[in-house]
């Protein structure tokens, strides 16, 4: 049976204090709603709907460009009056209703909920919990058949004693809702449209109530303030790391550790406390990850080392390399294998041959240095004019003095020498010295000036 997902992300989302709306407040770096999203497009739907209100036009634009169906619910009256708004736009067979700020729900639990959806039966996720404070109660009959859902505040002393609660996660056919929605009615505490109320109509046309449960609760809980979403992230990055353990990752601490993204790790991979990996990461086998480095979009080759305190950004590296402490590789950057990239070094759009190094305090942008190349201390490829962005192409076995200016467009040709402290700005071609700096002068008797013995200057 074919399947269209309503997700209702109107809500305002007081509690969290922002004018961000509440669905996109990121965890583990992707907005919650993307994360729903994210999950229901594994269902194989036909088409997500989502319900948008209080600062649509932002979730609008932050989620752009992805083949949903947005829908403006401009009073928020209730989950009910929620999925009115999309009533319209519902073709397919059946119909799972999901929540835009219940970030971690599993796509196999929705499935399981689906399978057991059919003309005769809804599906309905609950959860158990200590403390049911505020959900919506679960009222079965004698024979455990759910017959009702019950709101914490219609309810009455003895239902508020029931610990099954309703996650607000539903599914259901097209022809059921359809039935139903018109139905709905906003007499209660709240004076709003309950689309809990379709259960009790299910159970009084006879279509039976079939129940699912998540195989955590954290999968069903949603966020309403910041205390909540930090929790949740906690619960999500754990998750993480132990799968990581699992797979053979040596983690200095589980506990310190943040993937936003992907990370994909070779065999005896260890990675030291405070990292933070964005985007897609690949660490080959054997790499090493020092503590507090930040790592995005990037493959890092077998055998590499990263010291701590280094941020690397769209980095490729192939075979064994060293990098930092505390280096700067920006978009760009390639390194080869035996190449190293040291401390306070910074790097972007940089090619780095074989075995070549630029150990200390260096820029290094727009740049080609080939193999066995030795970049001194306080070098820095001077790339931009002001208007223009120009290349350094440095051949292999140059040697750069400390303290070099290389003005870009430059062309230093194989093994050639740059005298420490230089201003090159013009090419040098292959085996020669070169050296641009102002001549030293030394004056062997030189009186230096004294004060006069009375004072005066
Ligand atoms: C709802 C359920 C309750 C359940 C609880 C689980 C109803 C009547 N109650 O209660 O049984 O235990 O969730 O968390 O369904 N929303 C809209 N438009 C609206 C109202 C809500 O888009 O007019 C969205 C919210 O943004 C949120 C979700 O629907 O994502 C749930 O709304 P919320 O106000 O949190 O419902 P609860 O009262 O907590
Ligand atoms: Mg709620």
């Amino acid at each position: 049976m074919t399947l269209d997902v309503v997700i209702l992300a109107a809500g305002q989302g007081k509690r969290m204090r922002s004018n961000t709306p509440k669905v996109l407040h990121p965890l583990a770096g992707k907005p919650m709603l993307r994360h729903v999203i994210d999950t229901a497009l594994q269902l194989d739907a036909h088409r997500l709907h989502v319900v948008i209100g209080h600062g649509g036009d932002q979730v609008r634009l932050a989620l752009g460009n992805s083949a949903l169906n947005f829908a403006v619910q401009h009073e928020q009256r209730g989950t009910g009056h929620a999925v009115a708004q999309v009533a319209d736009d519902l073709d397919q067979d059946k119909v799972l209703v999901l929540y835009g700020d219940v970030p971690l729900i599993r796509h196999e639990t929705l499935q399981g909920l689906l399978s057991q959806v059919d003309e005769r039966r809804m599906g309905l996720l609950t959860v158990t919990l200590e403390d049911p404070t505020g959900y919506g109660r679960i009222v079965r009959d004698a024979q455990n058949e759910v017959v009702a859902i019950v709101e914490h505040k219609d309810a009455s002393e003895q239902q508020r004693a029931i610990t099954e609660c309703n996650t607000g996660i539903m599914a259901m056919t097209r022809a059921q809702l359809q039935r139903w929605l018109p139905q709905l009615s906003a007499d209660n505490a709240q004076g709003e449209y309950y689309l809990t109320d379709v259960v009790a109509m299910a159970a009084a046309e006879g279509v039976s109530v079939a129940t699912a449960q998540p195989s955590s609760p954290l999968e069903v809980e949603g966020v309403n303030n910041r205390s909540q979403l930090a929790r949740l992230e906690r619960a999500y990055q754990a998750g993480v790391a132990e799968a990581l353990l699992e797979a053979g990752v040596a983690l200095a601490d589980p506990s310190r550790l943040d993937v936003r993204g992907r990370l994909v790790c070779g065999q005896d991979v260890s990675i030291d406390v405070g990292c933070v990996f964005e985007g897609e990461v690949e660490l080959g086998e054997g790499v090493h990850v020092g503590p507090y480095c930040v790592i995005r979009n990037s493959h890092i080759g077998a055998g590499s080392v990263i010291e701590s305190h280094s941020v690397l950004d769209g980095v490729e590296t192939e075979g064994l390399t060293h990098i930092g402490p505390f280096a700067r590789l920006r978009p760009g950057t390639r390194l080869a294998a035996k190449a190293k990239v040291g401390n306070f070094v910074e790097t972007k759009n940089a090619e780095v041959g074989e075995g070549s190094k630029i150990n200390h305090l260096s820029y290094v942008g727009d740049a080609r240095l080939g193999k066995s190349v030795n970049v001194g201390a306080g070098t820095i490829t001077c790339n931009y004019d002001g208007t223009h962005k120009h290349f350094t192409d440095i051949g292999d076995e140059v040697f750069v003095g400390s303290n070099s200016a290389l003005v870009a467009p430059l062309v230093l040709g194989r093994g050639v020498t740059v005298g420490a402290g230089s201003t090159i700005s013009k090419d040098v071609e292959a085996g020669a010295l070169t050296v641009a700096r102002g001549r030293q002068v030394t004056k062997r008797d030189w009186p230096r000036p004294r004060k006069n013995q009375s004072g005066e200057h």
